[in-house]
């Protein structure tokens, strides 16, 4: 068991925080903001993220999950800090790292026990070396007995608590072995292979491993245009080069691209690193061309199907950057609508969890109760979200009210035969049909 601060209570810092209570030990999660920090005393999770809540609550009654604003408490006879704040794109892509100083600063000024501060943001490579720096410099002339390690997270939203708990490796980076061995001590439960390495390396390990997922999916949809035009289906496709495992399956599904608060944020700063030391991320940058193309893809199919899209009506399901999550960053959905509105387009949704967040911000959308409205008078509908309530709709009731029975499955999600079958105009992600893409 150890005391354990957790600074930070997005996505990583309160999964990371929970599930490290759930493990035995006790954890103090601190966060800036008033609201989330009362909701949280309140058991009412500031995101959704399948099974959290019922993990919060079981860990908060146990008596080894607190929740607070105050530093001084939160730090109190902590050995281990982990800081996971934000690290939002700058101007140029570079990720901004104002919270972190600020973390790496309120620490220099509480604790005086020794302490490991460990780094779960993602962070340009350097940065450990940088937040040292930072404590060093607040403390002059009264030394702090610290070390700093790097702990870069693989957790994937939807599935973060299961990633948690059932990782594929646990990455720790010091230039004190013994303080990542500290570290490594929390994670031996999980029976995992645990990778030490030097600060830079661990940092690097993060970005390497988005940039190589995000590079797999732009890849598969830079086959999905090649299939289309040649006139094969990229499902089959990918479905034989994964068998080879030297491929491997996962992160091989075509559509419309990769959105969420990682990828688009990880690739381009990691492109911004790399130009700013002289080298050229040509393969990088392609990976991001691709990406937005997709979106864009889906519009040129639609202008050719309907002719203008001034005053079209179209139907999207899904909002989320991806299913069982509700959030919205990057979300190739909110890219195609925004496209689409930008055609005068009339443009209506449905989310089973993003909803709310989606009023506030996209005033001209349309939001409905359920898919059936969505497709009610539309000319054609999107699918943008592979959300497991889309798998078995009704589409006998669907094609009977739209206005044109047009479907573009941005996820290849439904079967094209029975669809066509049906009556419906069916567009798939590279299911070998023709069109003029950009
Ligand atoms: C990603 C990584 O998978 C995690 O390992 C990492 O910890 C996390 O970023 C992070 O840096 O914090 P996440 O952003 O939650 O996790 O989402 P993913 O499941 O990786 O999906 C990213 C995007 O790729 C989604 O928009 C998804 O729809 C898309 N995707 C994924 C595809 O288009 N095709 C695929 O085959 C797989």
């Amino acid at each position: 068991m150890s005391n354990i601060c957790v600074i930070g209570t997005g996505y990583v810092g309160l999964v990371t925080g929970t599930c490290f209570a759930d493990l035995g030990n006790n954890v103090r999660c601190l966060d800036i903001d008033p609201e989330r920090i009362n909701k949280l005393n309140q058991n009412i999770m500031p995101i959704y993220e399948p099974g959290l809540e019922q993990l919060v609550s079981q860990n908060v009654k146990a008596g080894r999950l607190t929740f607070t604003m105050d530093y001084q408490e939160a730090l109190k006879d902590a050995v281990i800090a982990f800081i996971a704040v934000g690290t939002p794109s700058g101007m140029e892509g570079e990720a901004d790292l104002k919270y972190v100083r600020s973390v790496a600063e309120s620490i220099a000024d509480i604790v005086d026990q020794p302490i490991i501060i460990v780094n779960k943001s993602t962070v340009p490579v350097g940065t450990g070396d940088w937040v040292a720096d930072v404590v060093t410099k607040r403390r002059a002339g009264k030394p702090l007995d610290f070390c700093v390690v790097s702990n870069p997270e693989f957790l994937r939203e939807g599935s973060a608590i299961n990633d948690f708990m059932m990782p594929d490796r646990v990455v720790l980076g010091s230039v004190d072995r013994s303080a990542a061995e500290r570290v490594s001590q929390l994670y031996a439960t999980l029976r995992c292979p645990i990778l030490i390495t030097d600060l830079r390396t661990a940092e690097m390990i993060k970005y390497a491993s988005n940039a190589f997922l995000a590079t797999k999916i732009s890849f598969i949809n830079e086959m999905s245009n090649i299939c289309e035009e040649l006139g094969a289906d990229v499902t089959q496709v990918a479905r034989g080069m994964g068998l080879d495992k030297r491929i491997g399956s996962e992160f091989l599904d075509a559509g419309l691209g990769w959105g969420g608060s990682c990828f688009p944020k990880d690739v381009k700063a990691l492109a911004h690193m790399a130009v700013l030391h002289g080298t050229h991320p040509q393969l990088l940058q392609a990976v991001m061309d691709i990406n937005r193309n997709q979106r864009r893809r889906v519009v040129l199919r639609l202008r050719k199907e309907l002719g203008s899209l001034n005053d079209k009506v179209i139907g999207v399901l899904g909002l989320s950057f991806k299913p069982n999550t509700d959030d919205i960053r990057e979300s190739p959905a909110l890219d195609v609508i925004h496209l689409l509105q930008n055609e005068g387009a009339q443009v209506k949704a449905y989310d089973p969890q993003s909803m709310e967040l989606v009023a506030n911000s996209e005033k001209q959308l349309k939001l409905c109760e359920n898919p059936y409205l969505v497709a009610e008078g539309a000319d054609a509908l999107i699918l943008a979200t592979m959300w497991n309530e889309f798998k078995q709709l009704d589409f006998e009731k669907i094609k009977a009210s739209m206005k044109q029975p047009v479907i573009v499955d941005g996820r290849n999600l439904w079967d094209p035969d029975a669809l066509s079958k049906m009556g419906f105009t069916y567009y798939g992600v590279g299911r070998g049909v023709k069109v003029n893409g950009e």
